[in-house]
């Protein structure tokens, strides 16, 4: 595993910057690709509701933008004193970009609590059609 501490500090950075006027939730999600590339994105809400992103949609985003598919590592970081696990809609945007081994990293205030695999998270999830 890599040293999930420079994960832990971009998804807080990304958390601090989250536009959560709504639920006053501040969320942060920051990736490692298996290039070795990090990406993090954050919350962004929206006076239309369903119209907010998660943070992971947007560090997922941030990823694909920046030429990476694969996910080595992800951590989602609440600024909460909660431990949050990722909606479900955001577990499949997870397990569309990951393998048995990407480790999904969960942390709130008091640092990382958890890391999973997506199987652990979404032992279903919808892979074909
Ligand atoms: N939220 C995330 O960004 N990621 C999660 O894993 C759970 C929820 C956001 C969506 C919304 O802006 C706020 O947290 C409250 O639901």
């Amino acid at each position: 595993m890599n040293n999930p501490s420079k994960l832990l500090t971009l998804a807080h950075e990304a958390a601090a910057n989250a536009y959560a006027p709504y639920s006053h939730f501040q969320v942060g999600a920051a990736i490692l690709s298996d290039s070795g590339k990090y990406y993090s994105g954050c919350n962004v809400e929206n006076i239309s509701f369903p119209t907010g992103s998660c943070a992971e949609q947007s560090a997922v985003s941030a990823m694909i933008c920046g030429g990476d598919i694969c996910i080595a590592e992800i951590l989602i970081y609440a600024d909460s004193k909660k431990l949050i696990t990722p909606c479900g809609a955001c577990l499949q945007r997870i397990a569309e970009f990951s393998t048995p081994k990407t480790l999904i990293h969960l942390a709130n205030t008091a640092g990382i609590k958890e890391t999973l695999s997506i199987n652990d998270l979404l032992p279903h999830c919808f892979k074909e059609f």
